[in-house]
């Protein structure tokens, strides 16, 4: 089963995306995660990348679907990938249907998940994602059981995106607007575009979604 989580910044599709690789055995492709990796391993597109991240801009389609496709590439059969963060252009969405076709894979369901400019704000602001494994908790709507300690992988460090700052959160949300929304009508149109509430709580969004998809295989 292959899966695209689409929305704004703040909007959980890391979150939910994690529930699903849990759930159903799925890998999460999350490109923000790829390029914050690159960053910390000091490769030369991470630091090609560093400043327009910070600053809350996008990285070029070409950059962007070069990783992607490698990271595909490297997927050797499994039960199938959940897409968190990409495609964010027309370009990405278009360049991703030649790759799924030269492999022969399709696309199971591009999960819309919407939420108030508001609570978007209020949701980056209060996030912190454990340094080892990347999960993601927020200060009062998502806290680690035990108090300083990840859930799922016990470590004690923590830390915060510099693009959580209130000046790149702007320009992250104009970018959604500006470049990521026009590809909901490329979905729409194929007929694979389902919308969750991505108001509710996490489990309950969790629930809209294996609605959508259906028991596990
Ligand atoms: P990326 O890392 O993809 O960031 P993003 O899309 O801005 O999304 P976030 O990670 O901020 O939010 P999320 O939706 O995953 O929410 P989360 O689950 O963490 O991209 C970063 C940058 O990389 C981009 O700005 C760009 O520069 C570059 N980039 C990446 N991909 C690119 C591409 N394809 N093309 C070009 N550039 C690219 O949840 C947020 C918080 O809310 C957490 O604290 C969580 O605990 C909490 N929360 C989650 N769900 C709920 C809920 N239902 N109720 C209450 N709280 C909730």
């Amino acid at each position: 089963m292959n899966v695209i989580l689409l929305g704004p910044p703040g909007a959980g599709k890391g979150t939910q995306a994690k529930r699903l690789e849990e759930k159903y055995g799925l890998t999460q492709l999350s490109t923000g995660d790829m390029l914050r990796a690159e960053r910390k391993s000091g490769s030369e597109l991470g630091r090609k990348v560093q400043a327009i991240m910070d600053a809350g801009k996008l990285v070029s389609d070409d950059l962007i679907i070069e990783l992607i496709a490698r990271r595909i590439d490297q997927l050797k059969g499994g039960k199938g990938f959940i897409l968190d963060g990409f495609p964010r252009t027309v370009p990405q969405a278009e360049a991703l249907d030649r790759m799924l076709a030269e492999k022969g894979l399709r696309l199971d369901a591009v999960i819309e998940m919407t939420v108030d400019e508001a609570a978007l704000i209020d949701r980056i602001a209060g996030r912190f994602t454990c340094a080892k494994c990347g999960a993601s908790y927020h200060d009062r709507f998502n806290r680690p059981k035990a108090e300083g300690v990840c859930d799922a992988c016990g470590s004690r460090e923590f830390v915060r995106r510099a693009d959580d700052r209130p000046e790149a959160v702007k320009t992250r949300l104009e970018a959604y607007r500006r470049q990521t929304a026009p590809i909901l009508p490329y979905y729409r149109g194929k007929g694979v575009l389902r919308t969750v509430d991505g108001m509710a709580e996490i489990d309950e969004v969790g629930r809209q979604i294996e609605t959508i998809l259906g028991d596990p295989i």
